[in-house]
């Protein structure tokens, strides 16, 4: 007869091998100090929650990559997003733990790590370039492509590092691909959707927004004391009015269709068929101001630590550090239609509202 093998925990967990990989170079935490293991530890704790992350990340892509993203799949999408951003935001606090290092302490380890650096996380590149940031956006530092330089091994030997960020590169499309393909097919106009709409219901917003800025500088002028407040509030007003028009009206045709409906879920984000496209939206943007914080609370941490000094990774540090969240948004267009919603209570009316709306017939 066949006997049932019972699990236990710690087989099934790997808690033995789990507990013998914080030891650092010396493989023993006997002979390195509590503050290195902490260290070790934390670095260890990124990397796992990083790789969850991946995981997840590349499902919701394999999901976007259908002709058609159906409402379950929705759900699926809105699902891995928050639990993706959860475990993002928890992992911020770990920054808080490394800072419980003194920085003498930190220093008296510092030297063992040379040229090693968080710089050379594959699985930080690999979230970066399955999330769709592209190599030409990149900071420029040193060598060009310094960041994949990095990976490699003694005389640019491949590594496993090196393999897995290659084997990310190869792995489309990306996500902010994936997504911007869907956004491309929205259907604006609903039933009636043709050719055009998307311009039709741009004009509409255009003019509505014109409207609320002729508005907002007529009350500006009100309170305005200084002699010369009246022209310099004209040029603002200009410049804004100016900005977002050639955001909307792109020489790009589908440029113009993706950013037209990213404003289209936006505006009419209680219509019940938009609801659920407006919280996919909403998702990426969550994941991707929680990068964002993540990049500008390990420099924080940094600065406090080390201060300005060159990093063991060999680049600036901190001012490094302070670029990259600074500067690597892979979804500018839903940031920047941020800046242009409108009252919803004088949007203009939804073409196609039955469609969205699921509406009954009368
Ligand atoms: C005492 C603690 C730490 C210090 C002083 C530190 C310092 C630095 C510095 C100076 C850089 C810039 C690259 C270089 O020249 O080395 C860097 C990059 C980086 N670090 Fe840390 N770090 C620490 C802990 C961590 C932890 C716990 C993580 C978690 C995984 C991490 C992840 C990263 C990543 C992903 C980069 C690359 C950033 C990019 O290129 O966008 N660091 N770190």
């Amino acid at each position: 007869m066949e006997t049932t093998k019972p699990t236990y925990y710690w087989d099934y967990i790997k808690v033995d091998r789990l507990l013998g990989l914080q030891g650092g170079l010396e493989e023993d935490c006997s002979k390195i100090s509590t503050d290195e293991i902490l260290f070790v530890t934390v670095h260890q704790v990124f990397e796992l929650w990083f790789k969850v992350i991946l995981e997840n990340l590349v499902d919701v892509r394999d999901l976007f990559k259908a002709e058609v993203l159906g409402n379950e799949d929705m759900v699926e999408v809105v699902t891995r997003l928050e639990r993706c951003s959860t475990i993002f935001r928890a992992a911020n606090q770990h920054w808080d733990v490394v800072e419980t290092l003194p920085p003498r302490e930190y220093l008296k380890f510092r030297g063992k790590l040379m040229p090693a650096s968080g710089f050379q996380s594959a699985q930080v590149r690999q979230l970066e370039i399955l999330l769709g940031l592209a190599e030409d956006e990149r900071i420029a530092f040193g060598a060009e492509g310094s960041h994949l330089a990095a990976l490699r091994g003694k005389g640019g030997a491949e590594t496993e590092a090196s393999r897995r960020v290659a084997a990310s590169m190869a792995d489309l499309p990306t996500l902010k691909d994936a997504v911007l393909a869907w956004l491309e097919r929205t259907p604006i106009g609903g039933a009636d959707h043709h050719a055009g709409s998307h311009e039709e219901f741009i004009d509409q917003y255009l003019a509505t927004h014109n409207s609320e800025l002729d508005e907002s500088l007529k009350m500006a002028k009100t309170v305005a004391s200084m002699a010369d407040d009246d022209m310099r509030l004209n040029d603002l007003y200009d410049k804004e009015r100016a900005s977002v028009r050639a955001f909307l009206k792109p020489e790009d045709e589908r440029t113009a269709r993706i950013r037209a409906a990213i404003l289209f879920i936006e505006t009419y984000a209680e219509e019940p068929l938009l609801a659920w496209p407006h919280r996919v939206l909403e998702g990426i943007l969550e994941l991707e101001q929680l990068f964002v914080i993540f990049r500008q609370r390990h420099a924080r941490m940094v600065e406090r630590i080390i201060g300005r000094r060159t990093g063991t990774g060999g680049t600036a540090g901190v001012e490094y550090l302070d670029q990259t969240a600074l500067q690597y948004r892979i979804f500018p267009d839903l940031w920047t239609v941020r800046s242009l919603l409108i009252n919803p209570l004088v949007a203009p009316g939804l073409a196609g509202a039955d469609f969205f709306g699921l509406r009954a017939e009368h």
